[in-house]
């Protein structure tokens, strides 16, 4: 049989997902994303990865976010979504803010990884030639580079920019002092920071206490949060023990050692008060990123449709009363005592 040709959902913007607008830009973003960082590689099963991808954008998640070696293998997540632009997308590709970078080591030799703009270069055109497009929305460097000089990142930046390879820039896991050099860097030669990409989340408050968040707000700079699940720990994956097709399973970015007593019964309480509320803890973790109106949008993962489903749900409620914050902080707080 052959399979049907792709058709959204017509109401794909009436379903519940609301919009942010990133810092002092034109750009609205929803305010949950789709990375594919794992589950859309080439040892994934291509009509998992279209499934995920096709229910994202029939519910106006149109924010897609890559990076030039996500997989496994490297690259292959930027082919899966090239043959998903072919396939799928591209008669909406005016519809889609897709984000991809380049920093950390992708091919071998000294032209491979971290900040120089032969790098950066490079890295753009191989991804858009693996992606099927003519430009993304977002290039970021993907990891601040000690060993070269800021100018020369984010002077590839502001040339990508130029060049119309991409529409914004962007940095992610920058240190404050060398994120407020970029943010002036780039706002002085008119192609302004879009937004910062940080770890973020319940168990995670590193935006908050090193100045990030405020920062970014400051600077008229968006804040997108990434692994706001903790990689899947805060949500009910690991409650009962370690599920053979987790990502802890494969103990490989997320280590089965992280989930010690201490950390269980912190999950468990969390969870407790998820179900107060009404929510899972996945939806709970989602929503307690988005009280934040610093905070744009989180970016989620997701190995299957009904995973996504869930994390769409958190929109439903993303307030919290001053109790059931004090009560999580202090949940978290004792955990790390
Ligand atoms: N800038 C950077 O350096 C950087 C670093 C990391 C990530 N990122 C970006 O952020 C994105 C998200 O990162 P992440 O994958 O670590 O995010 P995450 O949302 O914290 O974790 C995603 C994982 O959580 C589990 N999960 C998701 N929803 C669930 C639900 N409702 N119920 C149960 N389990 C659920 C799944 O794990 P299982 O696979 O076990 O099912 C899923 O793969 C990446 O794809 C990437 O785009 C950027």
């Amino acid at each position: 049989m052959i399979n049907p040709v792709y058709s959204p959902a017509p109401g794909r913007y009436e379903s519940g997902i609301r919009f942010r607008r990133s810092g002092h830009s034109g750009i609205l973003l929803p305010e949950i994303a789709l990375g594919l960082w794992h589950n859309f590689g080439d040892v994934n099963p291509l009509a998992n990865s279209m499934e995920m991808a096709h229910y994202a954008f029939d519910h106006g998640i149109v924010h897609f976010d890559l990076a030039n070696n996500y997989g496994p293998s490297y690259g292959s997540a930027e082919e899966t979504f090239g043959v998903i632009m072919k396939k799928s997308f591209a008669p909406f590709r005016d519809e889609l803010f897709i984000s991809t970078k380049a920093g950390h080591d992708m091919w071998p030799g000294p032209y491979g990884e971290w900040g120089s703009r032969k790098y950066l270069m490079a890295s753009l055109d191989q991804s858009l030639k693996r992606m099927n497009l003519d430009y993304v929305d977002l290039f970021y460097s993907h990891r601040y580079d000690p060993n070269t000089p800021l100018e020369e990142t984010l002077q590839a930046l502001v040339d990508i920019v130029r060049a119309g390879k991409a529409l914004y820039a962007g940095i992610s896991k920058y240190p404050p002092e060398a994120a407020e050099f970029a943010y002036n860097y780039l706002k002085d030669r008119d192609v302004p920071c879009l937004i910062y990409q940080g770890r973020y989340n319940i168990l995670n408050r590193e935006p908050e206490t090193d100045g990030i968040l405020d920062q970014a707000r400051e600077k008229g700079v968006g804040f997108i949060a990434f692994s706001p699940l903790a990689q899947g720990l805060l949500s009910g994956r690991y409650l009962d023990g370690v599920p053979a097709d987790s990502r802890m399973a494969k103990e490989h970015f997320l280590k089965s050692s992280v989930l010690t007593p201490k950390m269980h019964s912190t999950l468990v309480r969390l969870n407790g008060i998820a179900a107060r509320r009404g929510q899972t803890l996945a939806e709970m973790a989602l929503a307690w990123c988005l009280r934040d109106d610093r905070v744009t949008s989180v970016i989620v993962g997701a190995s299957r449709v009904s995973q996504l489903e869930d994390d769409f749900k958190a929109l439903e409620n993303t307030s919290f009363s001053a109790e059931e914050l004090a009560e999580i902080d202090e949940i978290v707080w004792s955990a790390k005592a």
